[in-house]
């Protein structure tokens, strides 16, 4: 919050105990003024403190983690109430009339006063355990939010105002709690048409219309402080203090591709992303800019008349027909063209003089987009569309906007065949008719996404490469030189971990982070490569995967350091003492301690498990679907599930198998470790590998969570027929003998007999069936497996596993 930076810097004092800490303000109290910084209020827990530029924060462990979560404002619109701020004669004061005024100009003119009535005489001002300040009956900073929603904050006027919430810096509006609004240009809703209810105490957000859905939670009970906040960049973010540390961490985030948030880069400019969570905005071929972040230019006009003029075409760029700069400077700078094809949707943008570009959409309706000004343009493959810029024709500015690169590359260890994208659009509905015709229709549905899913993953790593955006430092993992990395795991002494893919140590950076640092072996790629694969790697930003906060490339040293997770891996919770899987595993969980392999864990109740299976199953869905580069994990088992303070589960090595070079990816110890959950497509007939392999390692996981067995380590166990395959055998207790309670782990059966407990065990155990189908495109996608687990939609009656085994050896 840029324009507050007066307020953020006096908070550091409370902490150092020298400030006067007032429990309330009250007319007993002498005037408080601007000069007063060190003066302070305080809540009773000591979260929040209000102070000077009458603001209310959170207390946070240093400057920049104190939100600032309410400020004296204007009515109107979020903009605070500081002119007067400066001026000497300014205070905060309850006169005798009992009424609280913050007045300036030395002849007592308030400006700013919050409502009183009659009952508000003998009122003090406090602020209290929620974060809301309160004076009197009468009045709360809760009843009037600017660009915060606080837990257990009630949304004014039922949410249907215009103005539910408004960035601190004006330009960006949560209108009618639904729809972000850039001015008055839509550019993302709360969900599905719903609308926003309120963020509980226990850290859910809540929508109205249906049954209160939920759209985000950290899953955490314990008391957190959180907010809602509509961020200056135009994304409305949950964040959640973390407790110990008393840093902020995003949970949620409505917008996941930040260029598609409206006015994020000045006229003409191409917001690409950068890292996890910024942008970048450049001039596209044949402009330039004169100031950093102003507009871009053409370098040379052409006069539209004989042959001085060309188009550039540029791939996945879309640009709006939107307002810019002003709110109020709206166009329409966009036309919609139904030309028959390229050659004529050019034609008609070259005849118009004021036409500097058009865009164009192959395949199905051939869009043609004319622009008369370039507002709001992105990169993302998301569009689907190329822009054809019109440049003068001697322009020879390199264009990083380009092609498809051939270079197909898969993050997993598996050869692929894929079908050859079609050239012309013709010829593509004569190959779909084809291809309908031989195979089913999700099966071409899988193999098409899953094309378009090379397409962006390479193009996108291109792009970082092209643009050079590599080298750029803002939002992308930091990089540590070995000597750092050396110092931050004391000479790389404590080992917690080893893999698949390296060894991980545990170690502490100088800002007190807990780290671990994973020492990757044998990475194929250069340099270059393996920061535009870290740079993705970086972006994957969830509750429920492990972040990733850097990494080193000195020499041939390749290291990822990542968050410490404190507890472990799920096997250790799942299989302890039993289950007789634990031994069997190729490799180490990362985080988990070697000394400490043999203690007792606590059993995990019903309820954890569930909220572990559905913490994984979001990850694994937002990998596939959600972020902009689709990935595939390859690896799910437990020992790839780690576990937070409060059991909240954290998907680890997503992208990895990328980054190790293919000789090592196919040894027989890698092939082992993950026994049990590879498909069996990839198994045994070394197909195609989709997103629905996942979906079946998730589906052994999930059984495995229930049932607190190794899939095939129960096996051995049991009945050692060497027939017996853990899904069918589930099938048969829960379609055919209708005893669900075998499945659930014996360690826990007994506490689980009401009708709640076992409709969970059932959504479960029914939910891994249909992950567990032998067929990948019978398989539901991991968005909807989330869906089934939390229980949003009807789960049918599987098809029964056919007797498949994986083979051993
Ligand atoms: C604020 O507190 C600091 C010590 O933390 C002290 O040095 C300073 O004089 C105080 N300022 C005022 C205006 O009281
Ligand atoms: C103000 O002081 C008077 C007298 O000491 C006391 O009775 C009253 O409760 C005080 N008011 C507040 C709000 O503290
Ligand atoms: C404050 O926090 C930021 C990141 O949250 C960190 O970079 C910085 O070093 C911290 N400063 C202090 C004084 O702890
Ligand atoms: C009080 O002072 C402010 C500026 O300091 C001025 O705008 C306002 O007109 C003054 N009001 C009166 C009643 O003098
Ligand atoms: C704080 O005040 C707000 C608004 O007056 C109220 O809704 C909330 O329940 C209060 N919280 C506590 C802990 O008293
Ligand atoms: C005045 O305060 C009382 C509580 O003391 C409250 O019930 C009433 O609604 C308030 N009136 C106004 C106009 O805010
Ligand atoms: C939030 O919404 C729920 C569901 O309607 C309701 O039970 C709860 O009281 C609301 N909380 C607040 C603070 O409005
Ligand atoms: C809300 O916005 C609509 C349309 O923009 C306008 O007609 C209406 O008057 C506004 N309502 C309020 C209370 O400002
Ligand atoms: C938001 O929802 C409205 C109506 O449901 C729809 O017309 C609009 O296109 C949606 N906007 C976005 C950005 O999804
Ligand atoms: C924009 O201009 C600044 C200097 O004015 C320059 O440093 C920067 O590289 C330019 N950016 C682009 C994308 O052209
Ligand atoms: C565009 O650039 C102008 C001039 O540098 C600046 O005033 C304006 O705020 C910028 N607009 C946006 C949306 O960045
Ligand atoms: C192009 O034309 C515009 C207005 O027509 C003018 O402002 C601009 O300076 C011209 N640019 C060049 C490079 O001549």
């Amino acid at each position: 919050m840029a324009s507050l930076p007066f307020l953020c810097l006096i908070l550091l004092v409370p902490l150092l105990a020298a400030a006067q800490r007032m429990p309330s303000f009250s007319a007993n109290d002498t005037a408080w003024r601007p000069a007063d910084s060190n003066r302070t209020l305080v809540s009773p827990q000591g979260d929040f403190a209000a102070g000077y530029r009458f603001a209310v924060w959170v207390v946070g462990a240093n400057s920049t983690d104190r939100a600032v979560i309410w400020y004296a404002h204007k009515s109107a619109d979020s903009s605070p109430i500081d002119a007067v701020v400066a001026d000497g004669t300014s205070a905060l004061a309850v006169d005798a009339s009992g009424r609280l005024a913050w007045t300036a100009g030395g002849n007592n003119t308030a400006i700013w006063s919050p409502a009183m009535n009659s009952s508000t005489g003998t009122a003090v001002l406090q602020l209290n355990d929620s974060g809301s300040l309160v004076y009197g009956a009468a009045w709360s900073s809760f009843s009037e939010p600017i660009n915060t929603l606080m837990a257990g904050q009630a949304i004014p006027g039922g949410g249907s105002a215009n103005r539910t919430l408004q960035s601190a810096n004006g330009r960006y509006t949560l209108v009618k709690s639904a729809t972000l609004q850039y001015g008055n240009l839509m550019y993302a809703n709360i969900s599905g048409g719903g609308s926003l209810l309120n963020l509980t105490n226990d850290g859910k957000l809540l929508l109205s219309g249906g049954n209160g859905q939920l759209i985000a939670s950290d899953q955490g009970t314990s008391k957190r402080v959180r907010r809602l906040t509509l961020d200056d960049d135009g994304n409305l973010r949950l964040y959640s203090l973390l407790p110990k540390t008393r840093r902020w961490n995003v949970v949620w985030q409505l917008v996941q591709e930040l260029c598609t948030i409206r006015g994020t880069c000045n006229a003409s400019r191409i917001c690409v992303p950068v890292g996890a969570d910024s942008v970048s905005c450049v001039c596209p071929p044949g402009y330039r800019n004169a100031t950093a972040d102003g507009p871009c230019a053409p370098k040379q006009n052409y006069t539209g008349r004989g042959n001085d003029d060309k188009f550039v075409r540029m791939d996945f760029i879309s640009f709006s027909g939107g307002a810019l700069n002003t709110l109020s400077d709206s166009g329409p700078w966009m036309k919609k063209q139904t030309p028959q094809n390229l050659a004529e949707c050019e034609r008609i943008c070259r005849q118009d003089a004021g036409c500097v570009a058009f865009g164009y959409k192959f395949g199905g309706d051939r869009t043609c987009l004319q622009y008369n000004r370039l507002v709001d343009g992105y990169w993302s493959p998301a569009t689907e569309m190329s822009t054809y810029l019109r440049v003068v024709s001697s322009d020879n500015d390199s264009n990083p906007f380009t092609g498809m690169t051939d270079m197909i590359q898969t993050v997993c260890p598996v050869r692929l065949a894929l079908p050859v994208p079609p050239k012309q659009a013709k010829t593509t509905i004569r190959n779909v008719a084809i291809i309908t015709a031989l195979f089913a229709v999700e099966l071409l549905a899988g193999v098409l996404s899953f094309w378009a899913f090379l397409r962006k993953y390479s193009q996108y790593r291109e792009m970082a490469r092209t643009l050079g955006l590599e080298y750029l430092p803002a939002g992308g993992p930091r990089r540590f030189s070995h000597a750092e990395l050396k110092a931050a795991t004391k000479d790389f002494s404590d080992v917690v971990g080893r893999g698949a893919y390296g060894t991980v140590y545990r170690g502490e950076l100088p800002d007190r982070r807990a780290v671990a640092v994973k020492q990757l072996h044998s990475v194929g790629g250069g340099e270059a490569e393996f920061w535009a694969e870290v740079t993705i790697i970086a972006r994957m930003h969830h509750l429920n995967l492990v972040r990733m906060w850097g990494f080193c490339a000195d020499r041939d040293q390749r290291m990822l350091v990542y968050e410490y997770v404190p507890n472990g891996s799920l096997d250790k919770y799942l299989f302890a003492g039993g289950g007789g899987g634990a031994a069997a595993a190729g490799e180490e969980n990362d985080n988990s301690s070697s000394s400490e392999q043999q203690q007792q864990q606590p059993l995990l109740d019903l309820h954890t498990r569930y909220r572990i299976a559905l913490g994984v199953a979001r990850a694994i869905a937002y990998l596939h679907e959600e972020c902009l580069e689709w990935v595939l994990h390859c690896d799910i088992k437990p020992e790839n599930i780690l576990l937070e303070d409060d059991f909240c589960p954290k998907v680890s090595d997503f992208g990895l198998s990328k980054l190790t070079s293919k000789r090592d990816k196919v040894t027989m110890s890698r092939i082992r470790g993950t026994r049990g959950y590879m498909a069996p497509e990839w198994v045994i007939h070394r197909e195609p590998i989709t997103a629905k392999a996942d979906v079946y390692s998730f589906g052994m996981v999930l059984l495995e969570i229930v049932s607190g067995r190794r899939n095939y380590g129960f096996r051995q166990e049991s009945v050692g027929s060497e027939d017996w395959y853990f899904p069918k055998w589930a099938y048969e207790k829960v379609y055919v003998e209708r005893r669900i309670d075998d499945i659930i782990d014996p360690r826990i059966a007994a506490s689980y007999d009401d009708a709640a407990s076992v409709a969970t065990v059932e959504r479960m155990v029914k939910t891994a069936m249909w992950c567990l189908q032998d067929r990948a495109e019978m398989r539901p996608s991991m968005g909807k497996v989330a869906k089934m687990l939390e229980g949003s939609v009807e789960i049918t009656d599987p098809v029964k596993p056919t007797i498949f085994c994986v083979q051993d050896d």
